[in-house]
């Protein structure tokens, strides 16, 4: 039994792959994934789930709390720890386009018992996020209604349930309606296909860049410079301020780079994946960078870090300046569109992960379901569609936040690891892109996504174990009678 698990499932050199060919594991006569996508449209999906509650909700307490104006270093580290994980994923993607991204990695290299393991932590990197990110996305909503009259009350536009030190505590709200229609929206654009989703995604993607440029360009000449000073706030105790609070900030601000491993995730409905994966996931993952460096130097500039901690940050630093009040609302615009960005492609994902995980008998069957007509998962999109609401109309942001980013981690530390693996036990495939320096940036980015993993896990570990055995019990009563792998090498 114990060699039984960490069987692996064979890789076969990927061919040169051209668009309208079908995607790996399809029948013949069934209906498949259609490959449509381009680099362009592979980077813009990279921001467009990269730019998101990140910097526009959690940068601001994460200043506040645990690094001050050094959140500019935490963004630093997080987008190094991401930098090597990104190598990873691109060697990966250009070799294997296929839809299951670290979960499929994972099933050629470390065998099926870890595969299901990261494919479970997926669930919280991509279903959970779509549910954190529609959380702060209704926040800034509700605050753009305050202008017309029409904002809700807190009642329904906030999570009834939050866990306070390991006990579900009721916290007064009813259900964040806001939040849970987001995600009903996006759900049903995902249904309707890939094409579609991409396109909205561009148009959405060019509104969030153009109006962060903006942010940078009007209010960087209200930048006071004093603000800046402490630049390190002296440490008051474990993560607040001094170096452990930028290593904590980081962890927290790690959630701003989650996503571009998301366009590996479309590595099956990529025209030229060998070529494209690495220019998609390295390319969103820069201009993130860039952008999260100077947004964070901007945000701290104007505003003493302390007054940060709001639920919309980059709105409340311009409300320091009336001269910038018409900028306020074009960011809270912004805000709204950008965050939708990041729910649709996290709300793509999650299904195309299911799908590759019931293709290899992991998952019942109603995953691998392909719309006849739209050429979608469409089943695996719906029932996403219903967990993400639920959790995003009773959950706060910042506990789904912890988790995305513990399961994020994990999936980030595997592929790292993966990497290596494979290029002991595969040497002879091809590979179109190589992670250079491979013995030294893997292990490198293994342990550095470990190290920000241990800083939320220390708090939320009995959620993670949870979490974890609820994983074990769906693998061995369900995955491990069906895995194909195993049924083929009987
Ligand atoms: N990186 C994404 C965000 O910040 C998940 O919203």
């Amino acid at each position: 039994m114990f060699k039984n698990l960490f069987i692996t499932k064979p890789v076969e050199p990927a061919g040169h792959v051209d668009a309208g060919e079908p995607v790996e594991g399809s029948l013949q006569g069934e209906a498949v994934l259609k490959r449509s996508l381009t680099a362009t449209q592979l980077v813009m999906l990279g921001i467009g789930a990269v730019i998101g509650a990140g910097i526009f909700v959690l940068s601001g307490h994460a200043a506040a709390e645990h690094a001050g104006p050094a959140i500019v270093l935490s963004f630093i580290i997080a987008g190094f720890a991401c930098a090597l994980a990104g190598l990873c994923y691109a060697e990966f993607a250009a070799m294997m386009p296929v839809s299951g991204s670290a979960y499929s990695y994972s099933y050629a290299t470390l065998g099926e018992f870890v595969a299901w393991f990261i494919g479970w932590n997926l669930v919280l990197e991509y279903m959970f996020a779509a549910s954190t990110v529609a959380v702060g996305w209704s926040g800034y909503l509700n605050s753009f209604l305050e202008y017309f009259g029409m904002a809700l009350p807190a009642s329904l536009a906030s999570a009834p349930l939050n866990v306070v030190n390991g006990s579900l505590i009721y916290t007064g709200g009813l259900i964040n309606l806001p939040a849970v229609f987001i995600v009903a929206a996006l759900s049903g654009l995902c249904y309707v296909g890939i094409t579609q989703s991409a396109i909205v995604n561009s148009v959405i993607v060019a509104i969030k860049v153009v109006v962060i440029v903006m942010f940078v360009a009007f209010a960087a000449s209200y930048i006071n410079p004093d603000n800046w000073v402490p630049f390190i706030p002296e440490n008051e105790g474990p993560g607040k301020y001094g170096m452990s609070g930028v290593i904590r900030g980081a962890a927290v601000v790690f959630f701003a780079y989650i996503g571009f491993d998301a366009v590996s995730t479309a590595a099956g409905e990529a025209k030229n994946p060998q070529r494209d994966m690495p220019i998609g996931i390295l390319g969103s993952l820069v201009i993130c960078t860039v952008i999260y460096i100077i947004v964070a130097l901007v945000l701290t500039g104007l505003l003493p870090y302390h007054l940060l901690s709001t639920p919309k940050p980059v709105a409340t630093a311009l409300e320091a300046y009336p001269a910038l009040g018409w900028l306020k609302m074009i960011v809270e615009i912004g805000a709204i569109a950008g965050l939708s960005s990041v729910i649709l492609v996290m709300l793509m994902g999650q299904p195309r992960i299911f799908y590759s995980m019931a293709k290899d008998g992991l998952l019942p069957q109603v995953f691998a379901k392909v719309h006849p007509k739209f050429q979608t998962p469409y089943m695996g999109t719906i029932i996403v569609g219903v967990f993400a609401c639920l959790l995003a109309g009773f959950l706060p942001i910042g506990l789904l936040g912890e988790l995305v980013s513990m399961g994020t981690l994990l999936a980030f530390a595997t592929v790292s690891i993966g990497v290596l693996v494979l290029r002991k036990s595969r040497p002879d495939l091809p590979r179109p892109f190589r992670v250079p320096a491979a013995a030294i940036i893997c292990p490198l980015g293994a342990a550095a996504c470990l190290y920000l993993f241990w800083q939320p896990f220390s708090e939320h570990w009995h959620l993670m174990t949870g979490w974890t055995a609820i994983g074990m019990a769906i693998y061995f009563f369900y995955g491990y009678r069906n895995s194909k792998v195993r049924k083929a090498q009987r």
